[in-house]
């Protein structure tokens, strides 16, 4: 079933806001900073990464817990709901996720069950999460990335993802500004 850009921005309200507002503050500038780069992905795409950009950490609602790992987790509810496979698989792998389900002993779990998208929409959504904060601020991506460390803290299984991550989710945001026409110092 296409998702449409109102649906998911409606089930991710009703399953973030409440229980995880702060998520939720994320989320909406996310979604805002997806619509503000949408250029970088063809006009056919726009929507499909809008309703990821809505949808992509809808693992954190407690009541979708089920690994621990939101990616996998959300992604996998998003299938229950028969939501689009495409757009479940954005959500399964977003942001460099498939390096954190191998820390997390979960990489051909999340391998074999969903597709990994490469190209201008993941790496859109990957902008557009790695370039916000936690409560919606925006950030430049290596700014991003230290805080991110700085939350969880060195020993943290998070923290060994993202210095593993970041050359790839950096190529990402780098490749968003190529395709935007803007430089790394320029607002997106
Ligand atoms: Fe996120």
């Amino acid at each position: 079933m296409t998702v449409s850009v109102d649906a998911a921005r409606l089930l991710a309200r009703q399953w973030l806001r409440e229980p995880v507002a702060r998520r939720w503050r994320h989320v909406q500038a996310v979604a805002a900073k997806a619509e503000q780069i949408s250029g970088a992905v063809p006009a056919s795409d726009r929507d499909v990464l809008m309703a990821a950009a809505w949808l992509h950490d809808v693992g954190y609602s407690p009541d979708l817990v089920d690994t621990g790992f939101h990616s996998l987790d959300g992604a996998r509810w998003l299938r229950r709901q028969e939501v689009d496979e495409r757009v479940a698989g954005l959500v399964a792998h977003h942001s460099c996720a498939w390096l954190e389900a191998e820390e997390r002993g979960l990489g051909s779990v999340l391998g074999a069950e969903f597709e990994r998208e490469e190209g201008p929409v993941a790496d859109a959504l990957c902008c557009a999460d790695m370039t916000t904060g936690p409560d919606g601020q925006s950030f430049e991506v290596l700014d991003r990335l230290a805080e991110i460390r700085s939350r969880y803290g060195a020993d943290h299984l998070v923290t060994r993802f993202i210095s593993r991550a970041e050359p790839e989710i950096v190529a990402a945001v780098r490749r968003t500004e190529e395709r935007l026409g803007v430089g790394p110092s320029q607002p997106m």
